[in-house]
């Protein structure tokens, strides 16, 4: 199996927050950015693994600040791990009022993608080529977060099987 850099795949995306993108209270709504952090991770995923991808979990999600109407937004996303057939995806999203050029870090997420075949089934990806120490210090710390969401999969199928 080829080894891959994140660099291959790694993605960036720039969006304005519109009237329509926002909550009642003028600042983007979560489920909007959260659909743009899915939209960019795939994107990630899918060049990473060039497989049909889907989402598995979203692990983790921490909205640090708000972003207003009419600022800029950034996502940035980079593959930190792979499994057999997973991929851990990173995103970051920060925000910048346009005028000012003021930026903001907003948001962090981690996001697991399964690659699968035409049937649905799992298959396998690409190996992540570990060059530098902060690439092996995100895969260590993914793999963690892996082992973790593993535990947590496993509890929420016996809870399932048990109904
Ligand atoms: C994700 C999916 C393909 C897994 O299929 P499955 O046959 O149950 O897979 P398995 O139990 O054999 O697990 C395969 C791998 O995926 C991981 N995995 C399975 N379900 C997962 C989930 N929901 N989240 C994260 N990882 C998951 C397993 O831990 C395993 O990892 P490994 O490669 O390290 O061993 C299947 O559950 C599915 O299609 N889910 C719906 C996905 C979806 O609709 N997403 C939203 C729209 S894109």
């Amino acid at each position: 199996m080829e080894r891959k850099s994140w660099k291959e795949s790694a993605s960036q995306l720039q969006r304005i927050v519109l009237p329509e993108d926002t909550n009642l209270f003028n600042s983007l709504y979560g489920g909007r950015l959260v659909e743009w952090i899915d939209n960019i991770a795939s994107i990630v995923a899918i060049k990473h693994s060039r497989r049909r991808t889907v989402t598995g979990s979203i692990d983790s999600l921490f909205f640090l600040s708000s972003i207003r109407m009419g600022y800029i937004v950034y996502l940035t996303s980079r593959i930190n791990f792979t499994t057999h057939s997973t991929m851990e995806i990173e995103v970051d999203v920060e925000s910048e009022e346009g005028i000012t050029g003021e930026r903001r870090f907003t948001t962090k997420a981690y996001l697991t993608y399964v690659a699968i075949d035409e049937e649905g089934k799992p298959i396998s990806v690409p190996e992540l080529l570990l060059e530098t120490d902060d690439d092996r210090k995100r895969f260590e710390e993914a793999s963690a977060r892996s082992a973790a969401r593993k535990v947590l999969l496993k509890k929420i199928r016996d809870e399932i099987d048990q109904r």
